[in-house]
């Protein structure tokens, strides 16, 4: 894992978006994996600049993105499809129908994650992937447990999950508990990975994950240390040093 310290989290936002610009100026038709949560927001935002400038084009890109709530439909505020289209996706020059979030909603959810599997491979894979972590480690939905999931597959969210979400809702009562998640197998298919790790609440997990040496399904991130080609870009107030 190639570590990148950026100072702050406008730094770590610009490194980001910068990585992506250099993928997609060597791939236009660029696969690219999107995360939602707090910390890719600037990267969005930088990324929305970017386009806005001529700098970038999205209008051959085709999205994946990590994970749904299961139970929420794509206009539910809460939703992540939700989350895209107002964060990023009514901004840039992407086509609406390049773009693609597992249906929280779907009848059978069991399907469409093995519909959402077929998607990606039948479209070449993922190119980059945009990761965030949880603070109890987990990439995408895949939680610490027992046993993870290597394709996408319904996920039980743990108290600590849905206590860190719970922000988004108005109240902790209406998280989800379950959700559609890519997994492990799925995300270290992906060519390439940028993970992003920002703020304090990040710092004890960021320590596991740097200083682990194996692989355990209590800390799912330390999966990518499998991968030859994740990049972190972490800030100060995550990584716990002075610039
Ligand atoms: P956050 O979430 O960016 O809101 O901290 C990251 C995650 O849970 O993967």
């Amino acid at each position: 894992m190639k570590l990148i310290k950026a100072s702050d989290y406008d730094e770590l936002s610009k490194i980001a978006a910068l990585l992506i610009k250099e993928e997609l100026d060597n791939k236009p038709a660029l696969n690219l994996g999107l995360a939602t949560g707090g910390t890719p927001i600037g990267t969005y935002e930088e990324l929305i600049r970017l386009n806005g400038e001529g700098q970038i084009d999205f209008s051959l890109v085709k999205t994946f993105n990590l994970d749904e709530y299961a139970g929420l439909d794509a206009k539910h505020p809460s939703s992540y499809s939700y989350y895209m289209d107002n964060l990023l996706f009514k901004h840039i020059n992407i086509k609406k129908e390049n773009t693609h979030i597992p249906s929280g909603d779907a009848a059978d959810l069991q399907e469409e994650c093995r519909a959402y599997d077929e998607l990606i491979e039948s479209m070449g894979g993922i190119d980059l992937q945009i990761l965030g972590i949880g603070t109890n480690g987990h990439i995408a939905f895949n939680e610490p447990a027992d046993r993870l999931s290597i394709g996408t597959s319904v996920v039980d969210l743990t108290p600590s999950t849905i206590m860190d979400n719970s922000r988004y809702f108005d109240s902790i009562d209406l998280v989800p508990t379950t959700a559609i998640s890519m997994g492990i197998g799925s995300i270290l298919k992906a060519k390439k990975i940028i993970l992003l790790i920002s703020g304090q609440s990040k710092r004890n997990v960021l320590k596991k994950l740097m200083e682990i040496d194996y692989l355990s399904s209590q800390l799912p991130a330390s999966f990518l240390l499998l991968h030859d080609n994740v990049i972190l870009v972490a800030d100060m107030e995550a990584l716990g040093e002075a610039i």
